[in-house]
């Protein structure tokens, strides 16, 4: 037997951890504390980092100092700041002081809580805490554990993803399915003619989505090698019952077997969201496994004024919710409850769980490596044990409504402003879908102007064939100013993308509309940088908005709109413009009356003084810049 064997001396002491703990912490403080003054998305091209480190490992360890050093060039550079103030991207990635100290915990212990003897907290407190959320989230108590609900059947478990999830019940609900097709159809071995095999049984079975899910669902449905049918959703990103029946039955006439559905409660899109109360009767009744994945939106269920959302969550058999989206936990934390854990288990505990070990709670508690594929597993539930315990679940519905009162702002920026539409369902959550009106080509060039200086991000996505933008609250702290800042850049950015847009539509009828309200914006906006009463700007800006609103309805304007029937004045009709000009220069007291009889609703004589210097000026700008008026700039004066 050897002996004397030279000690291992590790790279880094204890004391040096915890020098360099101190820093690592001071370092990510700094960090937070500052990550408004970084861009929000990093400019490197692919394969940047492959120039900046080595590409072979290093063959001697190296100090830690020195790892530090580079931190910045070598990690921070190519860092999108996902918790920045401007990064309106994908949904948040959910954070939180608590959140990290509570992975730091689990990381130095390092505790591989696979079975419950291998790490009893680890099991216990996933269980605790996945109660705990399905008691404040206001879901069925079937999804309890025993503990809390001893009548429950059902189990919650903290999975990687969302996707995982998804895939885990999708498996679950194809093993429940050829359970219960055996006994009608005999095997192979009983009845070699007619028979089925294991293989012929899952080739009958047929899943359904909302095509507004995320794309993990058909993920899954690959992975699981199982039909998938993407039902189509309304305007509304809503899968309607009868979209629901008439597939079912089109596919039972085809000797198919309908064995899953996933429906969606905020879709990633557009935060649309499914009606329980419609698919689930129709779920029950063909005895299909509803599953609903609420990845994102999930975390409002405990907001009282959205209990609404849950109705119908009685027909559910799994659903998912991810604490590392909306519920300020880091990576990765999806909640993930199943109604039978005796089908979580049969598919994938193997032939064993159902004699021996899992009495459940009378023996021990289910090991949890029985719901997903990993056997280790970390003590992932205690940094979600800390968020919730420090803020409070009233910390949290506080943090989810900030959001979604921010995303009711924005949304009412897109509704004033003509040259937008807003795309989805009619509850947004923290997330608004909007678009510019006309060709999908506009609204891409938005979000790509948008994103080109880096110095704030959104991404796009699909509706319904149409581009959209997704405005996403994403930052902890996000707050009105973050929303007006994203609001102007938006609106600059509109406002070029039109201008350029136009000469490159000329003659297209189907922009006219969209060059019209820019026009209009044109109009009514200019001369906001210089009005007299500086203080008086945002009310101005109220009045204006205002005013674009009624003068849009306004015969005179109208008048003038059409002459812009290909999309440009120098195309429009001279006729309608010029009987318009000549209204205006025959009577400019009517046009200051109608003005302050109709439009301007205000006692204040500073707030009237800015607002009719901004009618005014508009109608100055509409004459001068018509063909007529232009052409008859000699023969006339232009003073309105
Ligand atoms: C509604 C929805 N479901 C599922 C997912 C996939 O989530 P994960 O990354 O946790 O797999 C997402 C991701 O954004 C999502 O928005």
């Amino acid at each position: 037997m050897p002996r004397g064997l030279p000690e291992v001396v590790p790279p880094m002491s204890s004391d040096q951890f915890r020098k360099y703990g101190y820093k690592v912490v001071d370092w990510a403080v700094e960090f937070m504390n500052t990550v408004n003054n970084r861009n929000p998305t990093s400019d490197v091209k692919p394969g940047w980092l492959w120039k900046v480190v080595p590409t072979q490992a290093p063959e001697n360890g190296e100090s830690f100092e020195s790892i530090l050093n580079d931190l910045e060039k070598v990690v921070c550079h190519g860092m999108a700041h996902w918790q920045h103030r401007l990064f309106f991207a994908y949904f948040p990635a959910g954070n939180s002081w608590p959140s990290i100290l509570g992975d730091i915990f689990s990381n130095a212990m390092a505790a591989n809580g696979q079975t419950w003897y291998s790490c009893p907290v680890s099991t216990e407190l996933e269980n605790i805490v996945m109660d705990w959320c399905c008691k404040f989230l206001g879901l069925p108590a079937f999804f309890l554990s025993t503990y809390s609900e001893p009548r429950s059947h059902g189990q919650g478990i903290l999975q990687c993803s969302a996707s995982e999830a998804i895939f885990y019940s999708m498996i679950w609900a194809r093993e429940d399915a050829v359970r219960q097709l055996r006994p009608r159809f005999p095997s192979k071995k009983d009845d070699p003619v007619n028979g089925k095999t294991r293989a012929d049984l899952l080739n009958m079975l047929v899943a359904y989505c909302n095509n507004e899910c995320h794309c993990c669902v058909e993920r899954a449905a690959m992975m699981g090698c199982i039909r998938i049918r993407k039902l189509k959703a309304d305007k509304k990103g809503v899968v309607r019952s009868t979209t629901l029946l008439n597939t079912i039955e089109e596919d039972m006439a085809k000797g198919l077997i309908p064995f899953f559905h996933c429906a969606i409660i905020g879709s990633t899109g557009v935060t649309s969201y499914d009606d329980l109360m419609e698919v689930g009767p129709v779920c029950q009744k063909y005895h299909i496994w509803l599953h609903v994945d609420a990845a994102y939106a999930g975390s409002a269920f405990c907001c009282p004024e959205l209990a609404y959302l849950k109705q119908g969550y009685e027909y559910v058999w799994s659903t998912n919710i991810n604490t590392n989206k909306w519920m300020m936990c880091n990576f990765e934390a999806s909640l993930h409850w199943v109604r039978y854990r005796t089908k979580a288990l049969a598919a994938f505990a193997g032939p064993k769980w159902e004699s021996t070990t899992y009495q459940y709670p009378n023996n021990v508690p289910p090991d949890l490596k029985h719901y997903g594929v990993a056997s280790s597993r970390r003590l992932r539930a205690y940094k979600l044990y800390c968020v919730i315990r420090n803020y409070g679940v009233e910390g949290i519905r506080r943090y989810i409504r900030n959001h979604v009162s921010l995303a009711r702002l924005f949304e009412a920026y897109v509704e004033r402003d003509p040259r937008f539409e807003l795309c989805g369902g009619s509850f947004r959550f923290g997330l608004v879908t909007f678009r510019l009106k006309g060709y999908n080509s506009l609204t891409q060039k938005l979000n790509d102007a948008i994103n080109a200086s880096h110095k704030i991000h959104m991404v796009p996505s699909h509706f319904h064939d149409k581009v959209v933008i997704r405005f996403a609250l994403c930052a902890e702290y996000a707050n009105e100013r973050d929303v007006d800042d994203a609001w102007n850049a938006i609106d600059h950015h509109a406002t070029e993308i039109l201008h350029e847009a136009q000469e490159e539509f000329k003659n297209d009828r189907a922009m006219r509309d969209t060059f019209v309200q820019q026009r209009k914006h044109d109009t009514y906006f200019d001369y906001f940088p210089h009005p007299d009463h500086a203080e008086k700007l945002a009310e101005a800006q109220h009045v204006a908005k205002n005013l674009a609103k009624s003068l849009a309805e306004d015969a005179l304007i109208k008048d003038a709109d059409n002459t812009a029937v290909d999309g440009s004045w120098g195309n429009g009709d001279p006729d309608a413009f010029a009987s318009y000009d000549k209204k205006l220069r025959d009577n400019p007291e009517m046009v200051r009356f109608n003005f302050d009889e109709d439009y301007l609703h205000t006692d204040d004589p500073q707030l009237y003084k800015v607002a009719s210097m901004l009618h005014l000026a508009m109608l100055q700008s509409t004459v001068a810049n018509s063909p007529e008026s232009k052409k008859s700039k000699s023969r006339h004066s232009t003073d309105v």
